[in-house]
């Protein structure tokens, strides 16, 4: 695991948004396609309005969503909507390149159902995926809450500790907004070719500092990140202070 550290969020979602760039071009040039799943939340605001006057080929550039809120895509507390106000809305980027959660579906568990499909059904085209491995993304980026949640992932729940489906649909604290979720699995996000962490909040130090220590006495969701090269830690060191 890479810990690259940065004054401010600001400094962080510059350099995250240079990491992208470098490595969409990247995976363009060698197999043609770059394929990132985005957080939610506010901490990658800045990242994203970052990346809307980046050079990216976005012809070539496939969007998915770690997790969802189970609301219409027009609410405000959408991350498909916070997407597209920061992101979507300002670059040339193919509808049939953005993979939106499903959250029209009857059901939340229909919603995740569908969403695998439709996640399966790409890397089974574009990377010959037989039908008993895991997708590969290029990049999933994921937050952490201050309860060390990622993704739709909270503390205490049996999910964590999912093997088989890569999306499934969970319920969120009544601290946290809107109960009904839809989120990527730790199969699926440890799966990935590269994982990006961001860290930033005042009142993340405590959950922070039990992912940097590893004090697995009372895991939280964060800990359950794949700890290999492949995952990058993006801190911002004004939690510290
Ligand atoms: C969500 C997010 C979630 C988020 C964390 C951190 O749907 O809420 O995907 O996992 O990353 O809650 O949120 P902040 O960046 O707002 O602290």
């Amino acid at each position: 695991m890479k810990i690259v550290k940065f004054k401010n969020l600001d400094k962080l979602s510059k350099c995250t948004a240079d990491f992208i760039v470098n490595m969409a071009a990247g995976c363009i040039k060698t197999k043609g396609y770059f394929t990132i799943s985005l957080c939610g939340g506010s901490s990658p605001r800045k990242l994203f309005n970052i990346l809307t006057s980046e050079n990216i080929d976005w012809n070539k550039v496939y969007i998915f969503w770690g997790d969802e809120r189970f609301v219409d895509i027009n609410d405000d507390n959408s991350n498909y909507k916070m997407t597209y106000d920061i992101l979507l809305s300002k670059i040339d980027i193919p509808e049939e390149n953005i993979f939106i959660t499903p959250v029209n579906e009857s059901t939340p568990e229909k919603t995740a159902s569908e969403y695998e499909k439709s996640i399966l059904d790409f890397f089974t085209k574009h990377q010959k995926l037989d039908s008993c491995k895991t997708p590969i993304f290029d990049l999933i980026m994921l937050g952490a809450g201050n309860d060390g949640h990622t993704a739709s992932l909270f503390p205490n729940i049996p999910e964590l500790d999912e093997k088989e489906k890569l999306i499934i649909n969970t319920k969120s604290p009544e601290y946290a907004v809107v109960d009904d979720r839809i989120s990527f699995t730790f199969k699926l996000i440890n799966s990935a070719d590269n994982i990006f962490l961001l860290l930033s909040g005042s009142d993340k130090k405590k959950i922070a500092d039990q992912f940097l220590n590893n004090n697995t006495e009372k895991k939280i969701p964060i800990q359950y990140i794949d700890r290999s090269d492949k995952t990058q830690v993006l801190l911002d060191m004004e939690m510290f202070k």
